[in-house]
């Protein structure tokens, strides 16, 4: 596959179409590492949590600059940019990387209050499905017994796919926010963006197919529903919000379809996808990807050498997911799949 844009190591920003890549001033990046280097959780447990957290956005609202804080508040309103690098961050070595999706004893906080106190910018919450991992911040590293599963605990490559497809868009992640942490061999995250990638490519036959609400998906294998494998029916791939703007769904394995269209229809796009040029972001020490989740479709080649990112899956509002699963807003923001796949 070809490149779009391989991000340079080096003093650089800009935008380009629904794409930001913002470099952090070397001064505001020290001061910051200093507020934060000794930030820890008062306790492991949710309220300690929420402390750690709150602590975390000040000192991020006290040392980004204004513009880039502007630009990350924006991200969740009515911008058009639907990705965003944020580099030359804080950084400490994060020790060796997990292999069983845990976090180790021994990674610094540093890096957990770089992603909430980032994240926390752009006015989302973070939160998390339960079954795929309690904890808002997740370990994402090639974990032993799930190197050929379609997982990003996996080294094989994934398909293009975005984060909770089986869920009802008002509950799937808003943002997929990845902090680097280790990528000795430089593998890439791949992103193509609707608008811009994706849309100009699809014949109008293909595209009144792929918003035909006709698409099986399977729940993914990470949401743990033990042996039974769970399917939602009648979900459309491409489709429009209230305000007519188009989102992506597609999970990261695909299942027997019930209609010969749907199936030629997932194929063709399948296909279709695969010839696109992507855009390549190299996630490692000292940078952030964030991404929509719904107006991008990502995926990434086989993992290579040592690679461990920290994630969090943020949503513009938490309302739906507490009703949905009874869960009052003092407590934790870990939901149960389950109860919303009903
Ligand atoms: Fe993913």
């Amino acid at each position: 596959m070809s490149s779009k844009a391989i991000l340079p190591r080096r003093p650089h920003e800009g935008t380009c179409g629904s794409f930001s890549h913002i470099w952090i001033p070397t001064a505001n990046r020290n001061a910051w590492f200093s507020a934060i280097s000794d930030l820890a959780p008062t306790e492991i447990t949710p309220s300690g949590w929420q402390w750690f957290q709150l602590k975390a956005c000040t000192a991020a609202a006290d040392f980004l600059p204004q513009e880039v804080r502007l630009t990350l508040r924006e991200f969740s309103r009515t911008s058009s940019i639907d990705t965003f690098v944020l580099d030359n961050l804080p950084f400490v070595e994060p020790g060796p990387p997990p292999d069983d999706r845990t976090r180790p004893a021994t990674k610094p906080f540093l890096h957990d209050a770089v992603l909430a106190g980032t994240v926390g910018q752009t006015l989302c919450e973070s939160f998390t499905y339960k079954q795929e991992d309690p904890n808002l911040h997740q370990e994402v590293a090639p974990a032993l017994g799930q190197e050929n599963t379609a997982s990003n605990f996996s080294r094989r490559s994934l398909p293009w796919h975005n984060d909770g497809a089986c869920f009802e868009f008002e509950l799937q992640p808003y943002l997929l926010a990845f902090l680097g942490l280790l990528n000795d061999e430089d593998v890439p995250t791949l992103l193509l963006n609707l608008d811009e990638d994706i849309l100009p490519a699809i014949s109008f036959r293909l595209l009144s197919e792929l918003m035909r609400p006709q698409f099986i998906f399977p729940v993914p294998a990470s949401l743990n529903f033990g042996s039974c494998e769970v399917r939602v029916h009648d979900r459309p791939i491409l489709f429009q919000d209230r305000h007519g703007v188009f989102h992506v769904n597609l999970p990261s394995r695909d299942c027997e379809q019930a209609t010969l269209e749907a199936q030629e229809a997932l194929s063709e796009f399948r296909e279709l996808l695969c010839g696109l040029t992507a855009r390549h972001v190299v996630v490692g020490p000292r940078r952030l990807l964030v991404f929509k989740n719904t107006r991008n479709l990502h995926s990434r080649p086989n993992v290579t050498g040592k690679r461990w990112f920290t994630r969090t899956y943020a949503a513009k509002s938490l309302d739906l997911h507490r009703v949905a699963t009874s869960t009052s807003s003092s407590e934790p923001n870990s939901f149960d799949a389950r109860l919303l796949l009903m």
